[in-house]
């Protein structure tokens, strides 16, 4: 890479500028997006997090070209994605979250006639490192329907890798699929973004993006409530969590601060004095505790402060410097 002085500016890898999407719907308008900006840069690992609902599919859908925005505009590496439509497309590599496919082809055909789309010729040899870098190998001559869920998922994202674009956009590739396929992926993906290729994620699985992310946007209702570094989120909620089961009531106040997953409460505590005083509650309720942890908060709970609109935190959306 040359010295910083001699490059010229680098366009976003993506850019979301003001965009809005409505959709007519028999009980009306519905805005699934409303005044979405942000950028991702070159070479970034970015998150996508919100809710069912949120608006994460429509915006990956107009990235892609398959939907139009309302209002806004959105590039890829400068190319508008509707007036430059061949040249956006071309830089993206798109893993949507529907598993599509044609059953009459094999894994190969369905790879190369792929490739065929995008005008590339003679690519066998990268084919050939995506069937053994998504654990496909011994797949390729398998026609597309005898293949399981999970093994159509591996070849749904060797497809929207075949032109090597610099950008991958995944639409939650590890909903409902095994341990043993995310590691496969994941340890795959990671590769390709530290070899430069920028990613962008959406899931439901927060700790995947905690681990994964350095940044991340969260939406709810089409309209960005958080924007920044994966670790400045994390520092930004209340820091400590109480964890514990218990087959008893929790007393009004508690209840109001805790979250109950079944047995498992949780309790945020921001400081010491706070873990006790919660301790010392629970005591004097004569509530039964088992197996008590205290514990830094997650992903998982920064995002439910977010989507609760908890105005406990600081602000959360930061522009970055890149
Ligand atoms: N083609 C469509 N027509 C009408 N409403 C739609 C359409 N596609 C999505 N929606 C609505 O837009 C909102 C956002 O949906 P979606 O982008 O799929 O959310 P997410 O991917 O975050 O779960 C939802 O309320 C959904 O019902
Ligand atoms: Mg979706």
């Amino acid at each position: 890479m040359g010295p910083a002085y001699n490059r010229p500016p680098m366009n976003p890898a993506i850019s979301f500028q003001q965009v809005g999407k409505t959709f007519q719907t028999p009980r009306g308008a519905l805005n699934a997006l409303s005044d979405v900006s942000f950028d991702i840069h070159p070479g970034e690992f970015f998150g996508l997090l919100g809710p069912n609902g949120a608006g994460k599919t429509t915006l990956i859908s107009i990235l892609a070209g398959l939907a139009r925005a309302t209002s806004g505009r959105v590039t890829v590496h400068g190319h508008d994605v509707v007036e430059d439509y061949a040249a956006a497309r071309k830089s993206l590599g798109i893993v949507p979250q529907e598993l599509v496919f044609d059953p009459f082809f094999s894994v190969r055909e369905t790879l190369r006639i792929q490739s065929g789309y995008f005008g590339v010729r003679g690519n066998d040899a990268w084919i050939d490192e995506l069937l053994d870098g998504l654990g496909l190998a011994d797949k390729a001559g398998a026609n597309m329907r005898q293949l399981s869920g999970g093994m159509k998922r591996r070849v749904l994202v060797a497809q929207a890798l075949v032109h090597r674009p610099p950008v991958i956009v995944l639409d939650e590739p590890t909903a409902g699929v095994d341990v043993e396929l995310r590691q496969t992926l994941w340890g795959f993906i990671a590769r390709l973004n530290r070899e430069g290729h920028t990613v962008l994620l959406t899931t439901h699985y927060l700790e995947e993006a905690e681990a994964l992310c350095g940044r991340i946007a969260m939406l709810k209702q089409g309209r960005v409530v958080a924007l920044d570094r994966t670790s400045n989120l994390l520092a930004g909620t209340a820091s400590t969590m109480l964890r514990f089961k218990t087959d008893d009531v929790l007393p009004p106040d508690l209840a109001a601060q805790a979250r109950v997953t079944g047995r498992i409460a949780q309790v945020k505590a921001a400081d010491a004095a706070a873990v006790e005083a919660v301790l010392a509650r629970l005591r004097a309720a004569g509530i039964k505790v088992e197996d008590l942890e205290i514990g830094r908060a997650d992903l998982e709970d920064v995002f439910l402060e977010i989507m609760q609109g908890a105005g406990s935190t600081r602000p959360t959306i930061a522009e970055e410097a890149a």
